[in-house]
């Protein structure tokens, strides 16, 4: 028996997804043009949503096996480079959107209430996966986020707010950064000396700055006994968990150590892509925001500020979730910590040796 070719068409099932798109206005005899982009556009969003989740599930997987080491961190870059590449998409596509204008979304808004991305389950994935806290999240309707999902969704919802996320897991493996604790070399009280000398540096400037009036003067010095009360919190154990419990900080102590380690020796072999790791989940994290402040944008000019279908604020709502709902802004916040490549302490022979790449073929 010859076995029938397989098509196009069949391997990417596009019967049953080209038949998908049911819109709401045909099914009440009132035909309105624009809801077939209105649905395609949400569908495509959660297709990549899919493909987001499909990418942090591997990397979630890497970072519990505990195995991220150097052979798999190249893997974990990639993947994180298409996650960033598929938000760039999404912030971008919002423009297609855009061009239906408010009144033509008015022929067919009601008919989509009371439902609402609210209620996108994967949008809410992959912000628990990433490590939103639950705590953190911005109040709708006084109501847990996820008792306005089906209860099948709701339960994967809060299951994956127990899974280990990405931010818990990154924490612990920068906790267990090597070189924090060197023999030989204090490389802590010699960082604190050069951050001493560039905040002096940094005052003096303010201090000289004949453009500043008083007020800006004092301000400025103001901003610098905070900074300087922040560098201490480093490196005190007391102060940097008070600087917890007020919400100022999310990650360890520890964990931060680590990752400016990483930040300021970035240019080390053997750092170069944890540096990039690092700098990727800014990204991503940042990405979130711009998609955040883009959809509030389009939410403006679509409804102004009537609420939303799903029964929230609406743009209020919206705006503050993209100023609140950021997971990585801890790793953002270490360009305060960084100082000039010029005031940076030099690493002993040995341990540069060991931040090096080591020819090993053949052994
Ligand atoms: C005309 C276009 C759109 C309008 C007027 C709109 C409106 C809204 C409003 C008002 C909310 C707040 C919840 C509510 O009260 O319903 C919301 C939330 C949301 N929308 Fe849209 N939206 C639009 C397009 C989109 C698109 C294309 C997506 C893509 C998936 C999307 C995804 C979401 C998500 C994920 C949320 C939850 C955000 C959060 O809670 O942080 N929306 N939308």
């Amino acid at each position: 028996m010859t076995q029938k070719k397989l098509s196009y068409g069949e391997y990417l099932q596009l019967e049953q997804l080209l038949d998908s798109q049911g819109l709401k206005s045909v099914e009440n005899q009132t035909p309105v043009h624009d809801e077939m982009l209105f649905i395609i556009i949400h569908q495509t969003y959660e297709l990549w949503f899919k493909q987001i989740l499909h990418e942090m599930d591997s990397v979630l997987t890497m970072f519990k096996g505990n195995y991220v080491q150097e052979e798999n961190l190249g893997t974990v870059v990639s993947r994180f480079d298409r996650i960033i590449e598929i938000q760039k998409v999404l912030v971008n596509q919002i423009t297609i959107l855009e061009t239906m204008t408010p009144m033509d979304f008015l022929e067919f808004r009601d008919l989509l209430t009371p439902s609402s991305g609210f209620q996108s389950t994967q949008f809410r994935l992959i912000e628990n996966k990433l490590g939103m806290h639950v705590d953190e999240r911005i109040q709708y309707g006084k109501q847990r986020y996820n008792t306005f999902l089906e209860n099948e969704e709701s339960a994967k919802v809060l299951k994956s707010e127990e899974d280990p996320s990405l931010f818990e897991l990154l924490e612990k493996w920068l906790e267990r950064t090597p070189f924090l604790q060197m023999e030989e070399f204090d490389f802590w009280s010699s960082y604190q000396k050069s951050v001493e000398t560039m905040i002096k540096g940094d005052i003096e400037q303010i201090k000289s700055n004949t453009q500043f009036d008083e007020d800006t003067l004092q301000n400025s010095l103001k901003q610098y006994e905070s900074i300087q009360r922040t560098y201490d919190a480093l490196f005190d154990e007391s102060k940097y968990i008070k600087l917890q419990s007020e919400g100022h900080r999310r990650l360890s102590q520890k964990a931060t150590l680590g990752a400016l380690f990483i930040q300021l020796y970035r240019d080390e072999p053997i750092l170069q892509l944890p540096h990039r790791l690092l700098t990727q989940l800014i990204n991503i994290d940042q990405l979130f925001t711009s998609w955040r402040n883009r959809h509030r944008l389009l939410v403006f000019r679509m409804i102004g500020v009537k609420i939303g279908t799903g029964g929230s604020t609406g743009h209020a709502y919206l705006k503050k979730t993209a100023e609140k709902h950021s997971v990585f802004r801890d790793i953002a916040n270490l360009s305060t910590y960084i100082i000039p490549r010029s005031l940076l302490p030099e690493l002993p022979k040995k341990i540069k040796h060991q931040l090096g790449f080591h020819f090993t073929y053949g052994k």
